[in-house]
């Protein structure tokens, strides 16, 4: 046969093959059947210098050109393959990050500070209170000056209270800074922001140079303020009640006992009948005294009072005229409701991420 008729046989039959190989591995096949070293198109090219002068130029050409056209194919295939590869192999591939872990993990739980908050934030909002938050680095006017602490109230001094170093402007000239002792500064800001009525509870982290079991430098807060025209000491016993009960159980009951602060008039310290001897002061099987409420049947949980009139006298940009507006304000530690409620005798165990101790709640 004609080398030129063999050349172009070869062609064809690369052309059909390559057209019908399924995958890169068979095109891999047919480049070294077609284009290899052992192969037949290769080996005529190689052979063009053996062939009559007059021949080499023509068959050199066509083996050439039939050569270069199955090279061609064989990538073009390639590639269009390589394509649908990929997209086949990445179907097959995918992972539905939706599907349960293996083995199977728990999907977590709220931290039980987080979850005692969102439980007092929701007996609030249920009684028509909002939940604001403010700034945990405060001004000594809002945090003791416009609560009404004397000059001299312990509270101020350096060891009790973070300071923070004197901004804006050149060292001694700007406000004085804390970081907050209590949520309270937050009934002014409120105030300053909106006029009266106003109905809120803040919760939030606050700072205080302490600690011990009982005690950490930063621990949280909650502070209530209703203000309205007729808001009486019997609407502080009546909200602090049902906010007893929401959280202690639906027997308890509260008691007011003479306290003072210095931002409301008269002060009351909270106390909640305990839950554990049902206000009794014994255990009912044993009769043996309490012992979370050591014997005298009641729990402290808040301080509270009528707002004093200093207070809102002292209430810039909005108009809260103590002749006119009046209220209770409260404020409660988020740690001793959680301790009180689940009964766990160190506070620092909320700190210290001990799964041991923070996966029994919730
Ligand atoms: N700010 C007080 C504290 O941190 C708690 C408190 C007491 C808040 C009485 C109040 C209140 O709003 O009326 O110890």
């Amino acid at each position: 046969m004609d080398v030129l008729e063999r050349i172009d046989e070869l062609r064809l039959e690369a052309e059909r093959a390559v057209a019908a190989a399924a995958d890169t591995a068979g095109l891999e096949e047919l480049r070294v059947r077609f284009l290899g070293r052992k192969a037949e198109l290769p080996n005529l090219l190689r052979g063009v210098a053996q062939l009559e002068p007059a021949q080499r130029g023509a068959v050199g050409k066509a083996a050439n050109q039939a050569r270069q056209g199955v090279e061609a194919l064989i990538e073009a295939k390639v590639s269009a393959l390589a394509t649908s590869e990929l997209d086949a192999r990445l179907l097959a591939d995918r992972v539905d990050v939706t599907l349960p872990g293996s083995p199977t993990r728990p999907v977590g739980r709220l931290h039980l500070l987080t979850a005692t908050r969102r439980e007092i934030e929701d007996v609030f909002l249920g009684l028509g209170f909002s939940v604001v938050e403010g700034p945990e680095v405060e001004t000594v006017v809002n945090n003791f000056d416009k609560l009404n602490h004397d000059p001299a109230h312990p509270a101020r001094s350096l060891s009790d209270t973070f300071y923070v170093t004197r901004h804006p402007g050149p060292e001694g000239t700007g406000p004085r800074v804390v970081l907050r002792t209590h949520t309270s500064p937050m009934q002014v800001r409120s105030m300053e922001l909106q006029p009266p009525p106003i109905a809120l509870i803040v919760p939030g982290r606050v700072y205080r140079r302490d600690s011990d079991a009982t005690h950490t430098p930063q621990f949280h807060q909650v502070e209530g303020l209703w203000i309205d025209e007729d808001v009486t000491l019997a609407d502080l016993k009546g909200v602090l009640l049902a906010f007893a009960r929401a959280i202690f159980g639906p027997e308890r009951d509260v008691r007011l006992r003479p306290h003072f602060f210095p931002f409301t008039e008269p002060s009351v310290e909270v106390d909640v009948s305990c839950f554990q001897c049902g206000g009794t002061g014994a255990l009912p099987r044993s009769g043996a005294r309490c012992n979370l409420c050591k014997g005298t049947g009641w729990l402290e949980i808040l301080g509270s009072g009528m707002v004093d009139p200093n207070v809102l006298a002292g209430i810039e940009a909005n108009d809260y005229d103590p002749e006119h507006w009046q209220g209770f304000a409260f404020g409660l530690g988020i740690e001793r409701i959680a301790m009180l409620k689940h009964g766990f005798p160190d506070l620092r165990q909320l700190y210290d991420n001990d799964q041991r101790f923070l996966g029994q709640f919730g």
